[in-house]
């Protein structure tokens, strides 16, 4: 029998077996991503960009975030199910944060919540842990501070913005997180967080050092279409076998070869 995988499981894998995570924003998604022994579905805010075509995270609501991390969660199983808390959904005060969260939880049924953010985070996280709701940092490059980062760049290549990096990780340790997602920093500064830190570090463009490794679903099955980040891996093309199918069935229906008898009562 599977067992569920929860935050404390989750932390109990530090410098252990690697944390295999992937981003699921559907059922049938969630279902494979569970029978496949992936760790931890997230419901990524990249739900705005890889379902909803927004051209960043900002645009994409509590109610759509709630939506889909109930159609994940009735597709595991095992994998620990994390709804990302989208933008503007717990920036504005310690209450906000508190009642967002306790929604993915009650009406989602997610096991947890991730935030992004590190230091000036601290707070929020204590509230939420204290509170009972397991929380994922995200340190790095943080997608909803796109509009004053001014595009996705590699973060923390300078010595000062390092160190504050690891001191955000420790600060986020510190308020009670079962880990920390890091987001593209160079391999050096993912392998110092993830030694200065005794919670998992889940990298994604990271590099190898990190504890687990995430990935967006929709990149790594050559879903995206357009320009995907360097550090993606592509390791399927169903973009690809889609217009392949979609354009037989086109051509079979206009030629009358389907439904042949096979397929009539
Ligand atoms: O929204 C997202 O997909 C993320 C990544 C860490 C995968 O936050």
């Amino acid at each position: 029998m599977k067992i569920k995988w929860t935050a404390e499981r989750i932390k109990g894998l530090k410098g252990g077996e690697k944390i295999t995570c992937l981003t699921a924003y559907d059922f049938t998604t969630a279902r494979y991503l569970d029978a496949a022994g992936i760790h931890m579905a997230l419901v990524g805010d990249s739900l705005a960009s890889a379902m909803l075509g927004h051209p960043t995270t900002l645009p994409v609501t509590m109610d759509q975030m709630i939506h889909h991390t109930a159609a994940v969660a009735r597709g595991t199983t095992s994998a620990m199910v994390v709804a990302d808390m989208p933008f503007m959904s717990y920036q504005v005060s310690t209450e906000q944060a508190l009642g967002n969260a306790g929604r993915f939880l009650k009406e989602a049924g997610a096991d947890g919540v991730k935030i992004e953010g590190g230091s000036f985070r601290a707070g929020t996280v204590a509230s939420l842990v204290a509170n009972g709701i397991p929380v994922l940092g995200h340190i790095g490059l943080t997608p909803q501070s796109i509009r004053q980062f001014g595009g996705y760049k590699v973060q923390g290549k300078k010595s000062s913005e390092a160190d504050q990096l690891i001191a955000d990780a420790l600060a986020l340790e510190a308020a009670g997180v079962f880990g920390i997602v890091v987001e593209c920093v160079p391999v050096a500064l993912g392998e110092a967080i993830t030694k200065a830190v005794r919670v998992p570090t889940i990298g994604i463009g990271a590099g190898p050092h990190c504890d687990g490794q995430i990935l967006v679903s929709h990149d790594l099955l050559g879903l995206s279409g357009g320009t995907v980040p360097r550090f993606a891996k592509q390791y399927t093309d169903l973009g690809d076998r889609m217009l392949k199918a979609f354009k037989e069935y086109k051509q079979d229906v206009e030629t009358g070869a389907f439904p042949s008898d096979d397929y009539c009562y």
